[in-house]
């Protein structure tokens, strides 16, 4: 069974969709232990009253990145985590934590990577004009948001659309790709060639189905 460490810093919705999938038996895994860097996160709320271990780390406790990471290590190591999900934590994680869990570090972002990373991707994609937006399951790597892609879903930008409208959009799809993301890692189904990760015992036209709008006839 894989011992899943969620780190989060605010309101936890993703958590609280990895938490239904897990309980659904949809993830073959545990929820060992949830760590926020804000005491104020609601996430901690809702790991809480599912009876799931809880743990604060602020980060403005160490005088810098590699000590907030190392205690975060520390801790997540005491729980014995085989895989980190990061579900709307808001701080970059350094080489010495991603060496303590090489390929094991998986995070969602609101955009279609590589496209708008860092921290308003809805924004960006909402004032740039796109006609599609999404989001994005990866693999944490060195670099902000570049890692290898496991799922990517698109969500449409409708017409009367605003920030929020779209933003709300995204997150309700973000809820069904991030669960299904570790869903296929918990049983094994992940494979990392180079920067392509293959998922095997898929059917590729129900990927295809799923995942790649088709091009309606315009004319
Ligand atoms: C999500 O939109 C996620 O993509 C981004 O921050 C938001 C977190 O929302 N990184 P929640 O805390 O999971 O509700």
């Amino acid at each position: 069974m894989i011992r899943i460490g969620v780190l989060i810093s605010g309101s936890g919705s993703n958590l609280q969709s990895i938490i239904e999938a897990v309980n659904a038996g949809s993830i073959v895994g545990e929820i060992v232990q949830v760590i926020s860097n804000d005491e104020a996160a609601y996430g901690l709320t809702r790991a809480a009253g599912y009876g799931i271990s809880t743990k604060v780390v602020k980060h403005g406790d160490y005088s810098d990145r590699h000590g907030f990471d190392q205690e975060l290590v520390r801790v997540l190591k005491e729980s014995q985590v085989d895989l980190v999900v990061l579900a709307g934590f808001m701080r970059v994680l350094g080489a010495d934590f991603l060496a303590a869990f090489p390929d094991r570090v998986i995070n969602i972002h609101p955009a279609l990577l590589p496209s708008f990373p860092g921290t308003h991707g809805q924004d960006q994609a909402f004032v740039y004009g796109v006609k599609l937006a999404g989001c994005t399951v990866h693999f944490v790597d060195e670099k902000v948001d570049h890692g290898p892609i496991i799922i990517q879903a698109v969500v449409p930008v409708l017409s009367d659309d605003s920030r929020d409208r779209l933003a709300a959009r995204i997150l309700r799809c973000e809820h069904k790709i991030f669960p299904h993301a570790l869903a296929l890692y918990c049983a094994g189904k992940l494979q990392i060639e180079d920067r392509k990760v293959k998922i095997s015992g898929v059917d590729e036209s129900v990927l295809e189905n799923q995942f790649l709008i088709s091009c309606p006839d315009l004319v």
